[in-house]
């Protein structure tokens, strides 16, 4: 078992990164402060895991469970609102414990319901995926969508702890497995040269689920967000790095329909958009975008926009970023591969260029 910490004074928390822990009621019992538990899942996650993780809370906590419909589609206020009808059904009071299992959808709105409920429950995080592995979980990043933007309505809440079981991954879907290898690769790019030198060589370990592989990349990734967090907990600057390639993603899902385009899937494109405007300014190498472009191409990710996307589409769905201020859109560009910087000083032309480059209409 490897330990990880989130250094944020008295918001502080530990990652802890293993196989077997959903099996072993000792990580839950040292989170858990209060005698409630609610486990909040989806119908997909329910049938492989639920079972294990009452086991492991079961004799210290009465636990009631929420099941939540399955998809990006979900992520909505309406679909939070059970996770509180439920609390307040079950009668549950401020010392409650909220445990999110599953992907980046499930701890997303299980975390902005913690946030909510009395003013601020508890909340574990048990990430399923490899994308809310090595980010979604990490942070206190936690909301819904709004069908005028992505991840519109929601709060910083960091949770108590966040427990990594790898080996739920080898149940998750191929597609699932190649898009959380995109957040992976974002690390890489922004703030992590040899790690990306690293998935070059190791990339086919981590499509074949190579334990060994997938927990170095699940520790480099945690490492690297958790860094980057501690040093800008609520975006206030440096964090927004994170959001690498991740504006033109939103732009994608929002225009595709929420769901369609998997959300690493969307980043994917996105790092492309990104990677071309910074060479176009004469920052990165045509080289370094190559070297991105195929790394995303042999973890079958895509490096084009969907071909009907317009670069109307994209300006209007981007105009709504939450990284847009005083009106101006602030992209995350590369000043080399590793090294990102936040600028809000992107020529339209340039922008419309490298849409346009990547297969918008
Ligand atoms: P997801 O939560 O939709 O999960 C993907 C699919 O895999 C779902 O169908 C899910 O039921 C299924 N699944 C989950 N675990 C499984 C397992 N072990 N075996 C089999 N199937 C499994 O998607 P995701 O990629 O995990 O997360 C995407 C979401 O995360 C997006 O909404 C995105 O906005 C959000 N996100 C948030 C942050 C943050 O900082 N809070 C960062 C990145 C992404
Ligand atoms: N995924 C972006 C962030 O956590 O800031």
């Amino acid at each position: 078992m490897h330990s990880l910490h989130v250094d944020l004074g008295d918001r502080s928390y530990p990652i802890l990164i293993g196989s077997g822990l959903l099996k072993d009621p000792g990580y839950f019992e040292e989170s858990v402060r209060g005698k409630q538990v609610l486990v909040v899942t989806n119908e997909t996650i329910a049938p492989l895991y639920l079972e294990m993780v009452l086991a492991a809370l079961n004799g210290f906590a009465k636990v009631d469970t929420v099941l939540l419909p399955d998809g990006e589609a979900f992520k909505t206020l309406d679909t939070v609102n059970r996770v509180f009808d439920t609390l307040l059904e079950k009668r549950h009071d401020r010392s409650t414990t909220i445990i999110a299992l599953g992907g980046g959808v499930i701890g997303d709105m299980s975390g902005f319901a913690a946030a909510c409920y009395q003013r601020g429950v508890d909340f574990v995080q048990v990430p399923t995926t490899l994308l809310s592995q090595v980010d979604s979980s990490v942070g206190g990043k936690t909301g819904v969508n709004h069908p005028l933007g992505k991840n519109m309505i929601g709060a910083f809440y960091q949770p108590q702890l966040v427990l990594i079981d790898i080996d739920t991954l080898t149940t998750l879907p191929d597609r699932e497995l190649s898009a959380g290898i995109a957040e992976v690769i974002k690390y890489g790019m922004i703030c992590d040269a040899p790690f990306f030198e690293w998935l070059e060589s190791n990339m086919d370990a981590l499509l074949a689920r190579d334990p060994e592989a997938l927990a170095y990349a699940i520790q480099r990734s945690c490492a690297d967000k958790a860094a980057v967090v501690a040093e800008d907990e609520r975006e206030s600057g440096r964090r927004a790095i994170l959001n690498f390639g991740h504006t033109f993603g939103h732009a994608i899902e929002a225009v595709q329909g929420y769901g369609n385009w998997l959300h690493g899937e969307a980043v994917a494109a996105g790092m492309v958009m990104a990677a071309e405007l910074s060479k176009l300014r004469g920052w990165i190498s045509a080289q370094d975008v190559d070297r991105l472009r195929a790394l995303l191409s042999k973890a079958e990710l895509p490096q084009q926009s969907p071909a009907d996307m317009a670069v109307d589409d994209y300006l209007q769905a981007m105009s709504v970023d939450k990284k847009v201020q005083d009106g101006k859109l602030r992209l995350v560009l590369l000043h080399a591969l590793g090294s990102a910087q936040i600028v809000a000083d992107t020529p339209k032309e340039q922008l419309i260029e490298v849409l346009r480059t990547c297969g918008a209409r």
